[in-house]
Order: structure tokens, then C-alpha cells, then sequence
């Protein structure tokens, strides 16, 4: 038991139910939530169903940053949508512009000692301000605006000891980047990372962020640092002080497990293609061709960041084969570098400004030429996530980004002969509170009626856990199959988000074109279930709930695999779709596509905690298989999934 820690400190006074011992399921209560429009409109349909009359959190905030493009309808009514229902319901509305959640959010919201709830992965962001900040699906977001309490297993609390000083030209990114590099991106699973030791005193609260929010891709259930002076300083630039309070780890504080990092022998590093933590130092592949870098995301878009990259730039010029892209993660970072002249730096070098968006990190808007090499500053380089499918994206600090950008391939920022630049944070941020909408009182909210546009179509019903499963494996895959595998996102998909009939039909586009007529066919013509069988790691990557959601709108009921990435797991969960692991991974060859199958007695055997026997009728095998869920997990998969389980404990 990790007591005495910070995160400890923080889920003991925020314990529903259960013990803080890992591996237990304990329930917290949740202070603040937020989504992004991507995954937000499905999270306020399905918080709509709930019934319930308004956001029962203590802060609830809606943001508008994925699906900028107006290309026609469908992104504005989403966006008028979530705009009506925040009225309504009293949510903060942060519209298009405002810029990325979790930017936003620690600047205004994010607050030391609360838990934060997000349906967007990267809500861990927030721990850089010492919360336990966590992502989640829609529906679980939900829910905690409806009351619920998160359910999760207690995680292993494991400190990272940051000791010496980071050398110039090093910096948070590579401290991440050094850590994924060592646990890869399943280290994480079942994981807090908590940064402690006196190399955190370098690192303000914006790069405390950038870490926080890569232990994502680490697939680590969330990462905080303490709440200390360097966190009450930042505060106070902001204007709310008064949200600051000290949580340091107890001068015994015992970690469940000890990672140190001598950030004196860290150099700078970079992710190759095509997985964050395949990361070799920068040297070991300078000279590639660069086609574009861009600058941005909700890893390294603050204003520090962005304001030593132009510093870098300052008299030079963008390679004349690159395409430099600089996309600051909020209105309030755009405004800091309008004031300090590093935006103007920027348009002299020949950079392209972005808006203050996700934009290119999922393709909306901007993406890498075919077969493109581009360097980014962000945290993911999934194959096809820029929207390019056979584009080569590199992930590195903002500093490497603009080395990139002016050597025209990839170079050792050391190797620019520039002097290194130390950025000090502002005394004071410009709040820039104009592009948030605030909660309308409750009487006045209740008048509020939603807008409804076409795009906006209603929830699918699902039926509870059937007693046994006929079913057929419609799919086969490998290991480390993502989020963005099973849903894509792109410029053509997201806009559907809020349409599952629509947004289904592309469910494994890009990996097998014919998996949706083959999984409507064995719904409807066959009348069976549809159970694909996956390798290690199932579902890495995003909080994406319609990698779940529209699965199982195509009758998805069961996924067997060797193992499960940890929100997608959750997902699965919460939209009634079982997720069974092999007891021995071996079996995953005992499987083709078209195979009959029939899992006898399910519903029973996962009540009475039994392991689960998979009858290949077309092989006449019998596969065991084991499961990972908790008592109230399997209460949801009962009913059918979450949306059906709250229903009816709501008595709707
Ligand atoms: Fe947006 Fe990419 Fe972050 S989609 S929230 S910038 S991971």
C-alpha cells in the first residue's frame, strides 16, 4: 500500500467503496468531468437518457476542439448541440477556438486535490497539477455528471524519481519519451505514476503536463505531481490562487514500486514510427528527410513551449522543402506569443499557423503528404492517425521539432550551434474567459431547449446478456490493435460521431474493408453474434467509445483476446460487448475466420466467476477462457451494458 503518496492521499478522501489496496475495486467520487465534441455528443445523448435534471459534479466543462472543419452541416450541429445541452444541463462551454481540453482545463480549471474525469485519454494532463485526473468512455463520464461514482481496480502507485538536473537542449518530452522507452506501452497497465525527487523543482506546471499527459500512451491509469510552490506559482499567474493547496508526499511516503531517472544522462529523444515507444535518441537517425513538422497538440502547445521554439527560430528560416505547422493548444497560449512577438517570429520564418485545435493530430484539416515523413510534437504516431495511412510520423520535444523544421531532416538540436533559450513563466496570463460559456442558473436552464440538426441521431437500444452466445468469428487480428484500428477517425468519419448507424459502417475500414457486410450479415441474415479474436494489448490507444459503441451496433458480443488495453476494456464493458482472455495465449491459433462458435452458460458462469468455455463447433475444440472484471463490471455486461444499467437503477 502506497500511503503517505500523493495519489494515495487524494483517492483516500475521494473513497466510495472498497479498499486501496491494488488490484481491489474501489469506487471514487468524481469533483469535476470533461469531454471533447468527438466523444462529448455521444456522452450527452447517452446522459440525456439518464434522466437526470442537472450535472450533479462540481464543475463540469464542454469543449470544442476535435471536429473544427465546416465543411457542411454536420460539425456546427454537433457543436450547436453540445452548446444547447450545456445551457440546459449547467455545463461550462469552451467553444471552437478556445483551444484543446486538456490545455484549457489545466490553465482554468484544473485544481490540486480533485479528480477529474474526461472521455478523452489524455484527461491525465491534469495530474501536472496535482489531480487525479483519469479518461475514461462518454458513458462513464456520463454517468459521473449523473452522480455515479468511477469504478476502477485500486492501481499500483509506482514513483518516479526524477534526480539531477535535466542538460540544456533536454526536456520534459524526453523524460516521458525516456520512460516509454523503457516500459514500452504496455508498462503502464494497472499503473499511477507519481513524479517525485528534486528534478521535479525544474519543471513547471505546463511541463509537468506534457508529462502527465504521454504516461497515457504509457497505458498507465494516470500520472500526478505533487501541488507545491512551483504549482501555487502558476496558480496565482492565472488568477485563482485560491484553488491552490499543498499535497506533497509524506517525507515516508512507500511506493508499490521505484523507477529512477537521472535526468542528467537524458539526451534528446525522438519515437519512430509507427508506436510512442519505439524512441532511440535523436543522433541515431539524423539525416532523414522531413516533409512537414508541426508544433502542437495537447502534449506541447503551452506557451513555454511554444515561445522557446520561436526563440530558436528567431532569425532563421523553415527548410524551403518543409511544411512548418504551429498549432497553439489554446486562445490563451495564441495571446501570450501575440504579446511577446514569438507568433510574428513564427510568420517570418515561415511557419503556418494552425487554430488553437487538435487539428492534425487526427487528421482534421492537416496531414502528411503520401508516404510523408513529419515530425511532431504530440503523443501518438499510430499508422493512419494523421490521416495518411502510409505517412511516417516521429514524435519529439518542440525544440527537436524546430531543428527539424530549419535542417530539413532530422538533426540533433545540439548540432544547430544555437544558444539554448530559458523561457520564464508569465507573472500574470492573459485569462482569456470570452470563448467560454458560462453555466446559466437552474431555473433559467430548465427553459433551455435542445437543438436537435439531422446529424444528431438517436441512441441505439441494446438487449441484456443473452444465457449462452451463437455466435461466428467475423474477424482475426494481432497484437496492439488501437482505437483508431477499429473506429478511424479522419475528416470524413468524425463528423458522424453522433450518428452510429452512419459511423459503424466504417468499423475496421482500413484493416479489413469487408468486416462490416460480413458482421450485418452474420446480425441479420444469420441471426447470430459477431466475436472477433485479437492478440496482446486489444484497444490501445484512445478513450474512443465508439471503437465499442458501433461494434456492437454490428452485434459485436464478444471479444476474445490475450490481452485488453485498459479504457478499451472498460468500453467494451459498458456496451455490453464480453471481453474474455485466453487462459492459454496459444489457443489464439485455434481460430479462422468464419468459425462457428457457442459459448454455453454465460451468463452464469461469469455470476458464479467461473472460467468461460468457448465450443469451436467447426473445429470441435474447447477453448477456456478467463476474465478480468470486476463484481460491478459484470452487473453492466448483464443488462447489456451501462446506459441500461444505470436506466435501471434510475427506475427510467
Ligand atoms: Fe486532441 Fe490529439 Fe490531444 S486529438 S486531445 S491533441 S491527443
Amino acid at each position: 500500500m502506497a500511503k503517505g503518496t500523493v495519489a494515495y492521499k487524494i483517492l483516500e478522501s475521494h473513497l466510495v467503496s472498497g479498499k486501496l489496496i491494488p488490484g481491489e475495486e474501489i469506487a471514487i467520487k468524481i469533483d469535476q468531468t470533461l469531454t471533447q465534441d468527438a466523444t462529448g455528443t455521444m456522452a450527452y445523448l447517452q446522459f440525456e437518457a439518464m434522466g437526470v435534471d442537472r450535472v450533479k459534479t462540481e464543475l463540469s466543462v464542454s469543449y470544442i476542439d476535435h471536429n473544427m472543419l465546416q465543411t457542411d452541416y454536420k460539425n456546427p450541429d454537433d457543436h450547436k448541440y453540445l452548446m444547447s445541452v450545456a445551457k440546459r444541463y449547467g455545463i461550462w462551454l469552451s467553444k471552437p477556438g478556445n483551444g484543446i481540453c486538456h490545455q484549457v482545463h489545466l490553465e482554468r480549471f484544473a485544481k490540486p486535490g480533485k479528480t477529474l474525469l474526461g472521455s478523452d485519454s489524455h484527461t491525465p494532463t491534469a495530474g501536472g497539477m496535482g489531480m487525479i485526473a483519469i479518461g475514461a468512455g462518454g458513458l462513464e463520464v456520463a454517468s459521473a455528471m449523473a452522480g455515479e461514482p468511477f469504478y476502477l481496480k485500486m492501481p499500483k502507485i509506482v514513483g518516479v524519481h526524477l534526480k539531477g538536473k535535466l542538460p540544456d537542449w533536454v526536456t520534459a518530452k524526453d523524460i516521458i519519451l525516456e520512460l516509454l522507452r523503457r516500459l514500452t506501452v504496455k508498462g503502464g497497465v494497472g499503473k499511477i505514476f507519481e513524479y517525485f525527487g528534486e528534478g521535479i523543482k525544474e519543471l513547471s506546471v505546463p511541463e509537468r503536463a506534457t508529462i502527465t499527459n504521454m504516461g497515457a500512451e504509457l497505458g498507465a491509469t494516470t500520472s500526478i505531481f505533487p501541488s507545491d510552490e512551483i504549482t501555487r506559482a502558476y496558480l496565482r499567474a492565472q488568477g485563482r490562487e485560491e484553488d491552490w493547496v499543498e499535497i506533497l508526499p509524506d517525507p515516508d511516503a512507500e511506493y508499490d514500486e521505484i523507477i529512477e531517472i537521472d535526468l542528467s544522462q537524458l539526451e534528446p529523444l525522438i519515437a519512430c514510427p509507427h508506436s510512442p515507444d519505439n524512441v532511440v535518441p535523436v543522433r541515431e537517425v539524423e539525416g532523414i528527410k522531413v516533409d512537414q513538422v508541426v508544433i502542437g497538440s495537447c502534449t506541447n502547445s503551452s506557451f513555454v513551449d511554444l515561445t522557446r521554439a520561436a526563440k530558436i527560430l528567431e532569425g532563421r528560416k523553415v527548410h524551403p522543402d518543409v511544411i512548418f505547422a504551429v498549432a497553439p493548444g489554446s486562445k490563451q497560449a495564441l495571446e501570450l506569443i501575440t504579446q511577446n512577438g514569438a507568433l510574428l517570429t513564427f510568420l517570418k520564418a515561415g511557419a503556418r499557423i494552425l487554430e488553437s485545435a487538435c487539428g492534425p493530430c487526427i487528421g482534421m484539416g492537416f496531414a502528411p503528404p503520401s508516404g510523408g515523413v513529419s515530425v511532431r510534437s504530440f503523443n501518438r504516431n499510430f499508422e493512419g492517425r494523421s490521416g495518411t495511412p502510409d505517412a511516417k510520423v516521429y514524435l519529439a520535444s518542440p525544440e527537436v521539432c524546430v531543428a527539424c523544421a530549419i535542417a530539413g531532416e532530422i538533426i540533433d538540436p545540439r548540432k544547430l550551434g544555437i544558444p539554448w533559450v530559458k523561457v520564464e513563466m508569465p507573472e500574470r496570463f492573459p485569462y482569456g474567459d470570452e470563448a467560454f460559456i458560462e453555466p446559466l442558473p437552474e431555473e433559467e436552464a430548465k427553459k433551455v431547449e435542445i437543438y436537435r440538426g439531422p446529424n444528431i441521431k438517436p441512441l441505439p437500444e441494446f438487449d441484456e446478456l443473452p444465457e449462452s452466445i451463437e455466435g461466428e468469428v467475423s474477424l482475426i487480428v494481432g497484437d496492439n490493435i488501437t482505437t483508431d484500428h477499429i473506429m478511424p477517425a479522419g475528416a470524413k468519419i468524425l463528423p458522424l460521431r453522433s450518428n452510429i448507424y452512419a459511423i459503424s459502417e466504417y468499423v475496421y475500414h482500413y484493416v479489413d474493408p469487408d468486416f462490416v457486410r460480413r458482421a450485418k450479415e452474420i446480425r441479420d441474415q444469420k441471426g447470430k453474434a459477431n466475436i472477433i479474436v485479437g492478440g496482446e494489448n486489444y484497444g490501445q490507444g484512445s478513450s474512443r467509445e465508439h471503437a465499442a459503441l458501433a461494434p456492437r451496433f454490428l452485434g459485436v458480443r464478444a471479444v476474445i483476446a490475450k490481452s485488453f488495453a485498459r479504457i478499451h476494456h472498460a468500453n467494451l464493458v459498458n456496451f455490453g460487448i464480453v471481453p474474455l482472455e485466453f487462459k492459454h495465449k496459444e489457443d489464439y491459433n485455434k481460430f479462422s475466420l468464419g468459425d462457428e462458435l457457442f459459448i454455453p452458460d454465460l451468463k452464469n458462469r461469469l455470476q458464479e466467476g467461473k472460467e468461460i468455455v468457448v465450443i469451436n463447433k467447426t473445429t470441435g475444440e474447447e477453448i477456456v477462457c478467463t476474465y478480468n472484471l470486476t463484481s460491478k463490471q459484470i452487473s453492466v455486461l448483464l443488462k447489456g451494458g451501462l446506459l441500461n444499467w444505470i436506466k435501471s437503477k434510475q427506475g427510467v
